[in-house]
């Protein structure tokens, strides 16, 4: 059986493209891999969250992560700051990371672009602070986005240098994994053909979005002025309605909307308005869960304890091997 490993920001609500693109896949995944999902919030501190914003963010991705269908009795879902271990292989890790492959990195160029005001040492050494989560459960694939091809990349050469210094085959490599299908796409609500939170206010809905705001989201989405030929091509904001449409509503609401686009008699709005109640009818369930996992403290708190204890195990297990192969004994 393969170890999958997947780090999960600390930041951001889960929207319909997350959804659809990751989580969806992880739900399947669980079962069939040894799966660790952790949620990174060391990571995040290289943005100085006050301690309220910490706590808050890595609960609701801990809740939503739940609600969607993570089953922590199956997978180990945990807390990265839960297991020390982790901020160990980092320390070792990065004894033989360089700065100059460092300073190279372009996530590491665009965040001290972005945050010129706090270019901090975490934000130099987060690519061997992913090394260290991924190389701790020893894991064989990683599924990433293209953004974090690079990290991977930093993540097999950090394991395999020290395989090299110390002669040994310890560490394998691991490598991307994208889920053997065509992903689901989830284009945004804006004419963008991406759903995601940098994209700006309206443009993404929620997993815990209410009725009304959904509601208010898709009746603003951007649309055109409307077909004036048969069977005219969509312009790309009308293209991603009925794409959305697709993997919310029924094959025959589709349908129905893709003929009247084609005879030209269309009416957004009323389509619009459909979308709408078929986008709250998917999504009122995991919002339910969402909000009952939520007011669950004991719950949560069980959850995590249960994560940090099976990461642990396998985490505690490589550090004590990883201190021999370097040398450090007991007298
Ligand atoms: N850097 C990842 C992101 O921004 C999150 C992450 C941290 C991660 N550690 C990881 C992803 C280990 C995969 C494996 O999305």
């Amino acid at each position: 059986m393969e170890t999958v490993l997947s780090g999960i920001r600390s930041t951001g609500n889960l929207h319909l493209g997350n959804y659809f693109g990751a989580i969806k896949n992880f739900i399947k995944m669980q079962h069939e891999n040894r799966c660790y999902f952790f949620i990174a919030d060391y990571h995040s501190l290289t943005t100085h969250p006050t301690p309220e914003d910490l706590h808050q963010n890595v609960k609701q991705v801990l809740v939503e992560y739940l609600a969607a269908g993570i089953d922590p009795e199956v997978a180990t879902l945990y807390i990265q700051s839960d297991v020390p271990e982790v901020a160990e292989l980092y320390l070792l890790l990065s004894m033989n990371a360089y700065m100059g492959e460092l300073e190279r990195c372009t996530t590491f160029k665009e965040k001290a672009r972005k945050q010129p005001d706090n270019i901090n040492a975490g934000l130099l050494t987060y690519p061997v602070l992913m090394a260290a989560d991924i190389l701790i459960h020893k894991a064989h694939k990683v599924p990433v986005g293209k953004d974090q091809e690079q990290h991977l990349e930093m993540a097999r050469t950090f394991g395999n240098r020290f395989n090299r210094l110390y002669k040994t085959d310890y560490f394998p490599e691991p490598v991307a994994f994208n889920f053997g299908v065509e992903l689901i796409k989830i284009p945004g609500l804006d004419g963008s053909t991406k759903m995601g939170k940098s994209e700006g206010e309206g443009n993404a809905i929620y997993l815990a979005d209410d009725e009304k705001v959904i509601r208010k989201k898709i009746m603003r989405a951007v649309s055109d002025s409307g077909p004036t030929e048969m069977n005219q091509p969509k312009s790309q904001p009308i293209e991603n309605l009925f794409n959305i449409m697709n993997v919310v509503s029924s094959p025959d609401t589709v349908a129905h909307f893709e003929a009247l686009y084609n005879k030209c008699e269309i009416r957004y709005g009323d389509m619009k308005k459909q979308l709408a109640e078929d986008v709250i009818a998917f999504t009122a369930p995991l919002r339910e869960r969402i909000l009952e996992i939520g007011a669950d403290d004991a719950y949560l708190s069980k959850v995590a304890r249960m994560g940090a204890e099976k990461a642990r195990e396998s985490a505690s297990k490589t550090i004590k091997e990883v201190r021999e192969i370097i040398g450090f004994k007991p007298f």
